[in-house]
């Protein structure tokens, strides 16, 4: 165990499911101090029984980033963190303008206002140590405009524009912040966890037959490409193991490609890419339900 890794405490949100739970364990068995939190305990046994596989122990604690008691009481009990990573986050899917009011604002709660409200309970231990990470896990939807997703969007680059904006305060402290900015991975946030907006099939919207295309493309081709969970997860041991680590963490083919694109300047291209893909995607997804009307439709063939 390197110098680095003894003795550093972890405190690590959102671990029932995807990179929370994975980079739990897999910082266990690289001998850190490991904390590993969630909203609902219920969900603990997967965390449990891939400790015991790995053969490595974790105290299991509830913190649920939008109760600011259940993050007082963790901050309070585990004084001082050494590297604190921001991981729980939401998805709701929808266009903005199905989108509640109330659905955007839970977005927020868990994706944006939980990271600030953690982030300052933690960091007073951290100043007192005179040392300290903090490790807030964003999204290539924080860095570019991210269709039907705006509220995600919205709420990632906020955390983006906080990590940049409390990077620069905490400097003095010795605290480094970190931005990590994956694009798709396959974890439960594309799978169980993918929620989408409560009128998101509403027969008068608009955006109802781009809503229900958007759907088809994640399906046909989003999904299908999403990089594998691990890839993240071993960025994030390096940057936890890093003596000076970098700003920003941009992980996965999509990512990178988004990314460039923008740096040179033709973010246009990218979204008249995606454009024709939803289009394409759009019509797929009609002529699948007119299919289904028609089969509803026809009469069975002994009549
Ligand atoms: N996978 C991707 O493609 C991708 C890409 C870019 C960024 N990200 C980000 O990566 C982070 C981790 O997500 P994931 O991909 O690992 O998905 P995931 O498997 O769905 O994990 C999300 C975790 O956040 C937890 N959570 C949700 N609301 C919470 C709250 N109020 N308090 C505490 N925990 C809460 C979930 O708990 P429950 O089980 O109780 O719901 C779950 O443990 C998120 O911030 C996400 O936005 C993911």
């Amino acid at each position: 165990m390197s110098d680095n890794v003894r003795h550093k405490r972890v405190l690590i949100t959102g671990c029932s499911s995807g990179f929370g739970l994975l980079t739990a364990v897999e910082a266990a068995r690289a001998g850190y101090d490991v904390v590993a939190t969630m909203r609902n305990l219920g969900k603990a046994d997967y965390l449990r029984q891939a400790l015991d596989q790995a053969d490595a122990t974790a105290a299991i604690k509830r913190l649920d980033v939008t109760d600011r008691d259940s993050i007082e009481a963790v901050a309070q009990e585990y004084r001082p963190v050494d590297i604190l990573i921001n991981n729980a986050g939401i998805l709701t899917m929808g266009s903005f303008l199905d989108i509640t009011d109330d659905e955007m604002r839970t977005v927020f709660e868990t994706n944006y206002f939980g990271v600030v409200a953690l982030t300052r309970a933690v960091v007073g231990g951290m100043i007192e140590n005179g040392s300290g990470l903090v490790i807030n896990i964003a999204s290539l939807a924080g860095l570019i405009g991210h269709i039907f997703n705006a509220a995600y969007s919205a709420s990632k680059h906020a955390l983006v524009g906080f990590s940049k904006s409390i990077r620069q305060e905490l400097k003095p402290f010795n605290i480094n912040v970190v931005s990590v900015e994956p694009g798709y991975h396959k974890t439960e946030i594309i799978r169980a966890n993918a929620n989408v907006s409560e009128n998101f099939y509403d027969q008068d919207s608009p955006m109802l037959q781009y809503n229900r295309g958007f759907l088809r493309l994640m399906r046909d081709e989003i999904i299908p490409r999403a990089g594998e969970a691990q890839d993240v997860v071993k960025i994030i041991m390096k940057i936890m193991a890093a003596e000076k680590p970098r700003a920003h963490y941009v992980i996965g083919k999509d990512a990178r490609f988004a990314t460039t694109m923008q740096w040179l300047g033709l973010t246009c291209a990218l979204e008249k890419k995606i454009h024709t893909k939803l289009l394409a995607a759009t019509r797929r997804e009609s002529r699948r339900t007119e299919d289904r009307k028609a089969k509803r439709k026809k009469p069975p063939a002994n009549q």
